[in-house]
C-alpha cells in the first residue's frame, strides 16, 4: 500500500454507495491480496461468501429481513421501512460474508476469527485505496436464524461480519480517536529499550500505535488497551520457560463488555488494530512475530501481567530482532470463496 498512514487514518465507513457496479474480480483480487497479507504464528481456517449478482443479493435480502419480519417490532413499523431495507440490500453492489471456522480449542477458534478479522480489515485498506467504500455490518436485528440458516454457519463457527460494498460519492467526516498513550503502560525497564538501537523505543512503538488506533470499532468504544512488556519477574518466568524468545512484547488487551455480542465485536475491532500495526510496522527496521500462545488463557499469568478483570489478550506481538533473518513462518491463508451463490461453491 502507498500511504499506509494516510489510507489507515482516511478510510472511514461508508453506508450510501453510487450506482457504479464493482466488478466481481476486483473483490477476488482484494481478498487475495488481503489474505497475502496476514501474518501470524498457526494455520487459520476460514470462508467467505459472495453476493455480487442481482439474484444472490436478492437472496441474502430474503434472509435478512426475514428476522425483522417476524419481531415485534417489525409489526410496529410500517411495511413500507422492511421493504426500504430490502432495497437498501439490493442496490448494495457487493457483500461479502466472512466465517471463521470451528477449531477444536478456543485457542483455535480465536486464531480463526482473529484471522478473518484482521483479513476484512485489510481487505478494506486495500479497497479503499482503489476508491471502494466499505462497511462491517453485525447488526442482530437483522442477523438472525434465517440468515444463519442460509449461510449454513455450523456449530462453533463465528460469523464474523458482511462486508457491504460499493463506490461513493461522499465521504463521512472523521470522528475522533483516543491519543494511545493513553491507554498505555509499560511493564518492566525502559533502560535497554532507549540505549539498544534493534530493540523498538516506546515512542516509536507509541507512534504506529497512534495510526492503528483508527481502526474500526462498532460505537467508538475504543475497547483497546496496551501493555508494553520490556522485563520485569512475569515476563522473566515467561521467557525461562520458553515460552516467548524476545522481548519486548506489545500485549494487545481488549476490554470485555458483558453483552455478548459487544464482546465480539470488540474483539474484531482489536484485531483490526493489530492488523494496522502489523502492516505499518513493514516499514519499520524491527520484526513483529504475532501469536495468540496457550498462556493467555490462564488467568493467573495474565493477571502477573497486569491484566485486570474483564480483560482478554487478543495478540502478543513479539518486537525486535533482525528482519533478514529468514522465517519458517505459517503459510498464508488458504482463501476460500462461494460466489454468486448461497450454495453453489465456485473457483476463485
Ligand atoms: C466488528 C465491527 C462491527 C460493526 N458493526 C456495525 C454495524 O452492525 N452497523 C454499522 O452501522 N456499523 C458497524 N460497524 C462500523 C462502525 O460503526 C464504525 O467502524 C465506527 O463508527 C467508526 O467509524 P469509521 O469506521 O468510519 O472509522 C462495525 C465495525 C466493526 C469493526
Amino acid at each position: 500500500m502507498k500511504n499506509l498512514s494516510g489510507t489507515i487514518r482516511e478510510r472511514r465507513t461508508i453506508r450510501r454507495y453510487s450506482d457504479a457496479p464493482v466488478e466481481q474480480k476486483v473483490i477476488v483480487s482484494l481478498l487475495n491480496e488481503a489474505a497475502a497479507l496476514y501474518e501470524a504464528e498457526g494455520t487459520p481456517h476460514w470462508r467467505c461468501l459472495y453476493a455480487g449478482d442481482p439474484e444472490s443479493r436478492e437472496e441474502l435480502a430474503e434472509c435478512m429481513i426475514a428476522k425483522m419480519k417476524g419481531s415485534t417490532l417489525a409489526r410496529l413499523l410500517p411495511a413500507k421501512m422492511t421493504d426500504l431495507m430490502k432495497k437498501q440490500i439490493i442496490n448494495t453492489p457487493a457483500h461479502l460474508i466472512f466465517i471463521a471456522e470451528s477449531g477444536e480449542t478456543e485457542r483455535q477458534q480465536d486464531i480463526n476469527y482473529a484471522a478473518v478479522c484482521s483479513i476484512m480489515q485489510s481487505v478494506q485498506l486495500l479497497g479503499w485505496e482503489q476508491g471502494l467504500g466499505m462497511l462491517w455490518y453485525t447488526d442482530p436485528m437483522m442477523l438472525g436464524e434465517p440468515f444463519y440458516q442460509k449461510i449454513g454457519l455450523r456449530e462453533k463457527e463465528r460469523f464474523a461480519g458482511i462486508l457491504e460494498i460499493g463506490y461513493f460519492d461522499r465521504t463521512p467526516r472523521a470522528r475522533k480517536r483516543t491519543p494511545a498513550e493513553r491507554s498505555w503502560t509499560i511493564l518492566g525497564e525502559e533502560s535497554r529499550l532507549l540505549t539498544d538501537p534493534a530493540l523498538p523505543a516506546p515512542h516509536s512503538v507509541l507512534k504506529l500505535l497512534n495510526d492503528a488506533v483508527w481502526a474500526p470499532n462498532d460505537g467508538l468504544r475504543e475497547p483497546w488497551r496496551f501493555i508494553y512488556v520490556t522485563g520485569g519477574e512475569a515476563a522473566r518466568q515467561l521467557r525461562s520457560a520458553g515460552k516467548h524468545a524476545l522481548l519486548p512484547l506489545l500485549l494487545v488487551v481488549a476490554t470485555e463488555e458483558a453483552d455478548p455480542h459487544k464482546q465480539q465485536e470488540d474483539y474484531a475491532a482489536v484485531c483490526c488494530l493489530v492488523q494496522n500495526f502489523q502492516l505499518l510496522a513493514k516499514s519499520e527496521p524491527w520484526k513483529v512475530r504475532r501469536h495468540i500462545p496457550e498462556w493467555v488463557y490462564e488467568r493467573d499469568q495474565c493477571k502477573a501481567l497486569g491484566l485486570r478483570p474483564l480483560e482478554r489478550i487478543v495478540a502478543v506481538l513479539e518486537l525486535g530482532g533482525d528482519k533478514n533473518d529468514p522465517e519458517s513462518g505459517s503459510l498464508p491463508p488458504e482463501v476460500r470463496i462461494e460466489l454468486n451463490s448461497f450454495v453453489k461453491t465456485g473457483p476463485l
